[in-house]
């Protein structure tokens, strides 16, 4: 995680920096920092906290110059300290900035130590500074020193450097995190992302993995890992120049809850053809070649995936099997012959889910992304993009982004199906009529704010709780106790239904939260004895479901009552009301919602 901004120009560069840092707030807010040269001299300053004290202090004490650096922490190696915060200075000569973990920072930094270096932090970041200044001090010139540093480290690194030696030059690099520089007249920018520079410029370029660049106002010199120059292609990014806002909601979370419904049609349009027909985007000789698939995803991408697993095999017979992204990467699968896998991500940039993704390449196999970020990592290596056309997330928490990957994998499940013969022509008719319908439910869901208000009140002081679901609600009850966990800091967790018998029972104790999934038709009878032994044990029985089916549990403590929708849609719409659950139990905890502890949006780091 962390975000990294360079920017060299002609305008006083300390509010440009501050600007990008907010738009990156997302990627970490252990500490921030920015460092800039004006008349040779280095100035910098840092904060413990989120961006807002940097802003307190930076008002206090300004920084100035043309030329800066710009962080925004979420502590991998040292404490959340102000020593350790970003930018890093070395012999006030060299300042940096850096996201991802140099591998073998502990070697390096005890030649450096021996060589006479002081070091002030315990980040492995900090030897940057210290190869910059050695470099220098051996007459290197920026390109130079760039080599020189990246022949000593190993590791996933995008960093930015300046040097008081060169006060016009960013030299910056990038090994598997990532790193875009943007242009504009007498600018440059360089970012972890091209939103943090949507308020200066929409042209960017993206660094490819080993690529280091020397970067003034006026020119930009890229060199691929085989020190020769590279030609990196200007694109023309979509990203917004605004700062997104609340819209008069208190958080992130709670708009993003409400713009489902929008999320979930602008999904459906985009899985559609002009003349209104399911297609997933995808040309019919591509998908006649699917034969297997392998989802890949982490965290709650990983959990939609489980349910398109259920959809995919039900609705077209096709194989599927799903892989935590960090274990698929390491993995040496045995049958990979016709085998397509599908990577899951909001942002495009978890690094779990690109190597994985890197590493079905290698074996060989045809790459999907379904991507909410248009210009991610993952959206431009994958040979193909199923969008979610969720729009920005930035709550921590992912909620309208989830509910638009179950959207794609349901609509990809149908067009599958259709291809190969295993759904009939009416059918399909038939499924995509309900789904138009789901926005609709959807949108129904939104007035389930006060009838889950007093259960949050009461789920509030529990120590732990249950999530318990069967079939396609399974992995739902996961992505309930992950929501829960999260924002709550209550310990949370899911399990099938059926499972409870051959371990978790063992949990149970008076007052117990158990909230379960209950479906209508022939599962219905399994969970109610389900839910009668936990029940018998003293467990607090909150059950979510249709009218219908909350009807039949008689003895629960509390009911959520969804929408009437299309069973096989239940997942979509049953994911709302625990999205709210999660949400107001941690606005009764009063934990910080937006941006949970210890979390960040997106994770670039193993
Ligand atoms: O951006 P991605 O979908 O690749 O992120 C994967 C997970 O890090 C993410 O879903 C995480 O679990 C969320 N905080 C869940 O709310």
């Amino acid at each position: 995680m962390c975000g990294i901004v360079g920017y060299v120009g002609n305008e006083a560069c300390q509010e440009i920096i501050l600007g990008s840092l907010e738009r990156l707030e997302y990627r970490g807010y252990d500490s921030s920092g920015i460092a800039t040269i004006e008349h040779d001299q280095l100035q910098l300053c840092r904060a413990v906290g989120k961006l807002s004290e940097l802003k307190v202090k930076i008002k206090e004490k300004p920084v100035s110059g043309y030329m800066g650096i710009g962080h925004i922490r979420w502590a991998t190696h040292g404490g959340v300290t102000l020593e350790n915060a970003h930018p890093h200075l070395a012999n006030s000569e060299v300042a940096i900035v850096h996201n991802g973990i140099i591998e073998n920072y502990a070697e390096l930094k005890k030649d450096l130590i021996e060589k006479g270096c002081v070091f002030i932090s315990d980040t492995d970041s900090e030897v940057l500074a210290h190869l910059f200044v050695h470099a220098f001090r051996e007459g290197c010139v920026p390109v130079e020193a760039l080599r020189f540093v990246l022949s000593k480290i190993e590791g996933a690194f995008a960093f930015a450097a300046i040097s008081k030696s060169n006060p016009e030059t960013l030299m910056v690099a990038r090994n598997a995190s990532p790193l875009a520089i943007g242009f504009a007249d007498e600018m440059a920018i360089v970012a972890s992302d091209a939103t943090a520079m949507a308020h200066l410029t929409r042209q960017v370029t993206y660094l490819k993995d080993n690529d280091y660049a020397v970067v003034t106002a006026k020119s930009c010199d890229i060199f691929n890992g085989n020190n020769e120059p590279a030609n990196r292609e200007i694109v023309q990014v979509k990203a917004s120049p605004i700062l997104l806002d609340k819209a008069g909601f208190r958080h992130y979370m709670e708009k993003e809850i409400h713009e489902q419904p929008d999320a979930i049609s602008h999904t459906i349009s985009a899985m559609s053809d002009v003349g209104g027909n399911l297609t997933a985007g995808i040309d019919i000789p591509s998908l006649s070649k699917i034969k297997r698939i392998v989802l890949l995803a982490a965290g709650t991408s990983f959990y939609a995936a489980q349910i398109g697993r259920y959809w995919i095999e039900k609705l077209s017979g096709i194989p599927v099997v799903c892989e935590i992204a960090s274990e698929y990467h390491y993995r040496d699968p045995a049958a990979t012959g016709q085998t397509t896998a599908i990577v899951i991500s909001q942002s495009g940039e978890s690094i779990d889910t690109l190597m994985a993704m890197r590493h079905a390449k290698n074996l060989g196999l045809d790459t999907f992304g379904i991507v909410n970020v248009a210009d991610s990592t993952i959206a431009r290596e994958a040979d193909k993009i199923l969008p979610t056309r969720a729009g920005p997330e930035i709550g921590v928490a992912s909620t309208k982004a989830f509910t638009a990957q179950l959207v794609v994998l349901i609509c990809l499940a149908i067009v599958l199906g259709k291809q190969n013969g295993h759904l009939d022509e009416s059918r399909v008719t038939y499924l995509y009529q309900k789904l138009l319908k789901i926005p609709g439910a959807v949108g129904k869901t939104m007035k389930l704010f006060d009838p889950i208000r007093p259960i949050a009140h009461q789920l509030k002081n529990a120590r732990s709780c249950l999530f318990l679901g069967r079939d396609m609600l399974f992995p739902l009850a996961c992505e309930g106790a992950l929501k829960l966990k999260e924002l709550s800091y209550i310990h949370a967790e899911g399990f099938a239904s059926g499972e409870m018998k051959h371990g978790p029972i063992a949990l149970l104790e008076d007052g117990l939260p158990i909230v379960s999934f209950v479906s209508e038709g022939k599962m219905a009878l399994k969970a109610i004895s389900n839910l009668k032994e936990a029940e018998a044990r003293g467990g607090y029985i909150i059950v979510i479901g249709t009218q219908v089916a909350v009807d039949l549990i008689d003895f629960a403590a509390a009911k959520i009552v969804i929408p009437d929708c299309e069973p096989i849609f239940a997942p979509i719409v049953g994911a709302i009301p625990v999205q709210i659950l999660a949400y107001l139990t941690a606005l009764e905890k009063g934990t910080d919602i937006d941006q949970p502890r210890n979390l960040a949006k997106s994770v670039t780091v193993e």
